[in-house]
């Protein structure tokens, strides 16, 4: 378990990171090429980073912060355990599925997309709060992370190319590696030429035809409504790509070549995606925050 010392350093020290993180990172990557110019300086100035790895450098601090006993709380918040079952029935009931005591990754979206409109909080807590948000939706777009199945396929054991590892993290972590030829214990370079990639395949490639619809259930003024619809979304593909032949066909199974390929481009397109709709996401709040001020502002102090 990682201190939180180490989750600081960690945090401040992005090159040094070399577990987990991929998808996010790209995600964070992703978005920050489809933000508009306000949004990009509200949040360096939020984030306290003038670079182009303002929202990159924070993507995987939630994970981080998790292992800590400070934060140890909001470890519920990163899923939805949907009470399914893939693959005849997906779906996610916000009501049975989001638990009333430690809340979910809908609900959690909700509450810090609420505390970045928030001008009355600190600095500090709307930083937190965009960290949270920048996080929770590369997690909505994992579809175990929409799945109650064995914790989200954490008790299925698979081997990935020889190697063993839980279902969950060849979907967190061993299709999107693989995806890009490995990344060589340098996640944020790898992350920002795939992001850059992806990001000309929305604009004028294979997703520039269907990126259009996945705005459309965007809606600012209701953040359930919004991120449930997204989990809806990650949830079915539970039942198609995930388990298309249950949880029994895979276990103990080599995962690495026949799934892999029907696995990858859905990985792909979850990330494409999820960092397009991070991106419009943001807009919308630092939008909806330059309506509500008088004054003409484009910082955080400013609002
Ligand atoms: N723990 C319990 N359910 C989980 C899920 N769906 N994803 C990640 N962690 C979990
Ligand atoms: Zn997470
Ligand atoms: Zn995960």
């Amino acid at each position: 378990m990682r201190s939180s010392t180490l989750a600081v350093s960690v945090a401040a020290l992005p090159g040094a990171l070399a577990w987990g993180g991929f998808g996010h990172i790209t995600v964070a990557y992703i978005a920050s090429n489809f933000v508009s110019s306000d949004t990009t300086s509200y949040l360096q100035t939020l984030l306290r980073n003038d670079t182009g790895d303002y929202l990159a450098g924070v993507a995987t601090w939630a994970d981080s912060a998790r292992y800590s006993k400070w934060w140890r709380w909001t470890g519920g918040f990163h899923y939805i355990d949907a009470k399914d079952s893939p693959p005849s029935y997906c779906g996610i009931d916000y009501e049975r599925d989001c638990k009333k005591d430690q809340g979910c990754v809908v609900s959690a979206m909700h509450n810090y997309t609420t505390r970045l409109l928030d001008t009355e909080l600190s600095l500090y807590e709307r930083a937190v709060a965009a960290k949270f948000v920048i996080h929770f939706v590369g997690d909505i777009h994992q579809p175990l992370h929409t799945e109650d199945v064995e914790r989200g396929g954490n008790g299925i054991h698979v081997t990935f190319d020889g190697a063993n590892f839980n279902l969950h993290h060849v979907w967190d972590t061993s299709i999107a590696e693989k995806l890009v030829g490995g990344i060589h214990r340098k996640p944020y370079p790898y992350a920002k030429k795939w992001a850059d990639e992806l990001t000309k395949e929305i604009k004028v490639g294979k997703y520039s035809s269907g990126s259009a619809n996945w705005l459309k259930n965007t809606n600012i003024s209701d953040p359930v409504s919004t991120a449930l619809a997204w989990a809806i979304e990650g949830n079915a593909l539970v039942c198609t790509t995930v388990l298309p032949e249950g949880a029994e066909a895979i276990r103990n199974q080599e995962l690495g070549s026949d799934y892999y390929e029907k696995a990858a481009p859905v990985v792909e397109a979850q990330i494409a995606k999820a960092g397009y709709r991070l991106a419009a996401w943001l807009d919308l709040i630092v939008a909806s925050l330059k309506t509500r001020s008088s004054s003409p502002a484009s910082t955080p102090g400013d609002l």
